[in-house]
């Protein structure tokens, strides 16, 4: 058990035009040759270009857009040609996987060999190129985040290390504007679950030392997730009615922003756990299977976080309807649950064709999801298995 708490957040800028601090940033690192990594519909939407004029005349850069939705390591071992580049900084432009590339590529470019070398937790030897990020979504917080995940064999995986923590970042709302509904849906409701379990994380106390911060909730990320979670309760539901609505928009930014930074020092809990091991079996977006996995992870958490939830419960019922919970933390259940059923999500992974004959194999794939499971606030015991049965 680790006696020491470690706050280690790199500089960010946030708010409406914090874009324009992007050639600022980069000169301040010395940067004389960048590669800027995105997606095709990033590269189509108007923001790469904002960013390539920006940019002009002020460092050599260099462009990959062919980031797909969900990598491959295989998709990483491609790029020979970029990969014996000598950049001495990576852009990465766009949602979670533009960023998650850009830490992947980072990886390979300083130490060389493939992903599947780096797994796991503490694998990375030494620091690498640094990555700097510009998110276009509110969800990930992976600008915040010492984690890339991918698919390895047919398995997501993930590497964790904090060399890959990016080096700066910056969050600008109107990046996020023109977000179709689902997308802000599924990513917002990562950012809530993000500042959930951030906040309810086992007590770093309790935690035995790792190779990275997910060291249980501490006095820096519970002030974060807590925060975290009044903007994006404030501003969710309004976000995906009325993506055009700027203060809903910077709210988004800011909670998701603070969640990424959080967790990334405290560590998550069952509800990511389960809708891992969902997503392996079902190819549902990441959000989606949150939704679905919610019920049973903070139900199975209820005995040891009760008080927690009626903190939640409080920020809610302070929103909502102005004033303190009165019910304590069966009320922050009951919130949740109804904005699952809002935003039309699944409330159970039956939603999403699973049963009860996949109940061992969904324990089985969430127990191997260890970077999650050892800061849940619970330790996982015999009842999971009957508490998945039930509510599958
Ligand atoms: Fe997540």
């Amino acid at each position: 058990m680790s006696e020491t708490i470690t706050f280690s957040p790199a500089p960010s800028v946030l708010g409406f035009g914090a874009l324009n601090k992007l050639p600022e940033i980069l000169r301040s690192r010395g940067v004389k040759h960048l590669l800027i990594i995105t997606d095709s519909q990033i590269a189509e939407s108007g923001i790469l270009e904002r960013v390539l004029d920006m940019l002009k005349g002020t460092m050599k850069s260099e462009l990959f857009r062919g980031v797909p939705a969900e990598f491959r390591s295989s998709d990483i071992d491609a790029q020979k040609e970029l990969l014996g580049s000598d950049f001495d900084a990576l852009l990465g432009l766009g949602g979670g996987s533009s960023m998650d590339f850009a830490k992947a590529m980072s990886i390979i470019m300083t130490h060389g060999g493939s992903l599947g070398d780096y797994l796991g937790e503490g694998s990375v030897p030494d620091p690498v190129i640094p990555v700097v990020c510009v998110p276009t979504t509110s969800g990930t917080g992976s600008q915040n985040t010492q984690t890339t995940v991918f698919t390895i064999g047919g398995v997501k995986r993930g590497v964790s290390s904090e060399y890959i923590r990016p080096a700066a970042s910056i969050v600008d709302p109107e990046l996020t504007m023109d977000l179709p509904p689902e997308v802000t849906r599924n990513s917002g409701y990562d950012a809530l679950m993000h500042a959930c379990e951030s906040f309810i994380a086992r007590p770093y106390s309790q935690v035995p030392a790792r190779p990275i911060l997910y060291q249980g909730s501490n006095p820096f990320s519970r002030g974060l997730s807590l925060e975290a979670f009044g903007f994006i309760w404030r501003s969710y539901r309004r976000a995906v009615s009325d993506g055009g609505n700027r203060g809903a928009r910077l709210d988004m930014s800011t909670g998701s922003h603070l969640a990424g930074l959080a967790f990334s020092h405290s560590g998550l809990g069952l509800v990511h756990a389960l809708a891992s091991a969902v997503g392996g079996m079902v190819a549902e977006p990441h959000g989606v299977c949150l939704a679905a996995c919610t019920g049973i992870g903070l139900s199975y958490n209820f005995k040891v976080c009760e008080k927690d939830y009626a903190v939640l419960a409080n920020v809610m019922c302070g929103i909502d309807e102005g004033a303190a919970a009165n019910g304590g933390g069966n009320i922050f259940l009951k919130k949740i649950q109804d904005l699952i059923k809002e935003l039309g999500f699944p409330s159970k992974p039956s939603e999403l064709g699973l049963g009860k004959q996949d109940a061992e194999k969904l324990l089985e794939n969430t127990l191997l999801q260890t970077r999650r499971t050892k800061t849940n606030p619970r330790t996982l015991d015999d009842e999971l298995l009957s508490h998945i049965e039930e509510g599958i």
